[in-house]
């Protein structure tokens, strides 16, 4: 690994930015525990360590980049909201921050459900051994192929989001002769993002049936009426990266208010609420994530209150967490391709990989931390900009950043919260291979998403 010095880098007041990277932090070589996985650590040599292995040994076994996951986080997390939110509710894991055959197996082990929202997702978990009654099949356009062969395989519940997708799923139902369990998704007018929430009357966007103007009402009208369908509850998520629980509370008091007019309306008091997931995770230091006894805590104290004021049996909550699960638990491991120096801007730094394995800095202007990992250093920090190899100048991975000032090719250096939405978003851009995801525990480590290689990429181009 190259060591050579180089010349310190720019740190222009000007460009300084706001937030996180408003100074340099005191220690470059610190990693903070909130945004790093929780086996990681600096070893006496400076190089970092996950679940006990070298990271300049996983880079030699498995190339960079690559997604390291560390699996005992990653149990530990799925447990932990197991465990807060009891026998007494249900937590389902949402696959589209990230699946894999070996991610269904851990769930099933901790005791978690699955939420699948696609044919391909619904494939992996049934391939993996999930029992079809713990997925739930969510989406705003399934078709109708992925919903027979989820009412075949006797999956637990699917999350109903349009009226076209009420009357499909009754007859495909009917046809198979059986009847299949739904939930409602309803837009509650209510959106939440971070640290804020917005409550209005209705929401413009595809997903769910809005409560605003009785469209949540008809559809549930609706679907009582047909045999097909066996209508468990109301399902609601309101965004992503939430800190605030207040607009939980709002979305709970919506979905009461509906469940208590449905029972004034049929006599029916359905046994299920679905709050989505959502809560957020930190990415930098300046983020404080509740922990998932917190998060229970309040959520069924939202719910119990609302009900008792309603005079409503309190229902079955269910969650939907993704990214609070595997964010954390994984970081992206690169290596520094070229240091670019630009004078009283910032240095841009290359890495062997970008907008192709995390798109979420281009896609949303999400903020990371990076550190260098394959060493220690002492010299100065310079504030720089982490970028990948592709054709577009959008392709940030980390905008604002201090990294030592002697950072050189051959350096490795990691991003860490990179475990929800990176792989799972991740692109062949520029024919760029999807890097490979490896689970790393108790020492050992081992690929459980294998590298794409270019065989990979021609076996589907048949022209
Ligand atoms: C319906 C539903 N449930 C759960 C999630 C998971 O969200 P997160 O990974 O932020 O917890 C999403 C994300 O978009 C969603 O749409």
């Amino acid at each position: 690994m190259s060591r050579s010095a180089h010349p310190a880098g720019p740190r222009h007041a000007d460009v300084l930015p706001e937030g996180h990277y408003a100074a340099p932090p005191a220690d470059l070589n610190a990693l903070d525990p909130k945004v790093w996985a929780r086996t990681v650590d600096r070893g006496a040599d400076g190089v970092v360590t996950v679940g006990g292995m070298s990271v300049v040994r996983l880079a030699e076994e498995f190339g960079t980049p690559a997604y390291v996951l560390d699996e005992s986080d990653f149990r530990a997390r799925a447990r932990a909201w197991r465990t807060a939110f009891g026998a007494g509710a249900d937590v389902f894991y949402a696959g589209k921050a990230f699946l894999s055959r070996a991610v269904v197996r851990w769930l099933d082990e901790e005791g978690l459900n699955l939420d699948v929202c696609s044919g391909g997702e619904l494939a992996t978990a049934l391939s993996a051994g999930m029992a079809p009654e713990r997925i739930a099949f969510h989406g705003n356009n399934k078709s109708v192929q992925e919903l027979e062969r989820a009412v075949r395989a006797g999956v637990g519940r699917i999350v109903l989001d349009s009226f076209q997708e009420i009357v499909r799923v009754a007859h495909i139902a009917r046809e198979l002769g059986t009847r299949q369990r739904v939930q409602i998704r309803i837009t509650v007018g209510v959106e939440a993002h971070t640290h804020e929430f917005i409550a209005t009357a209705h929401e413009d966007q595809k997903f769910g049936i809005p409560l605003a103007g009785g469209q949540a009402a008809e559809a549930v009208r609706r679907a009582l009426q047909l045999d097909g369908l066996e209508l468990i509850g109301i399902h609601s998520h309101i965004g992503s990266q939430i800190f605030d629980m207040s607009g939980f509370e709002v979305a709970a008091h919506r979905v009461v208010g509906l469940l208590k007019d449905i029972r004034d309306e049929h006599g029916v008091e359905l046994p299920e609420i679905d709050l989505g997931g959502g809560l957020g995770i930190a990415y930098t230091s300046d983020d404080d994530p509740r922990e998932p006894h917190e998060i229970a805590k309040a959520l069924t104290e939202i719910v119990t209150r609302e009900c008792e004021a309603a005079s409503l049996r309190v229902p079955r909550i269910s969650v939907e967490p993704g990214r609070a699960i595997v964010g954390p638990t994984a970081f992206t491991l690169y290596e520094v391709g070229t240091v670019k120096p630009l004078d009283g801007l910032r240095t841009y730094v290359s890495v062997d990989g970008g907008m192709s394995d995390n798109i979420r800095t281009a896609l949303y202007d999400a903020e990371y931390s990076v550190a260098l990992v394959s060493r220690a250093s002492d010299a100065e920090p310079m504030l720089a900009r982490v970028v990948g190899k592709h054709c577009e100048s959008g392709d940030i991975v980390v905008k604002d950043a201090f990294l030592p000032a002697d950072l050189a090719p051959g350096d490795l250096i990691a991003v860490p919260a990179t475990g929800a939405y990176c792989r799972s978003m991740a692109s062949n851009y520029n024919h760029v291979l999807r890097p490979p995801v490896v689970a790393v525990r108790d020492g050992e480590a081992r690929a459980i998403v294998r590298r794409e290689t270019e065989e990979d990429l021609l076996r589907l181009d048949v022209g």
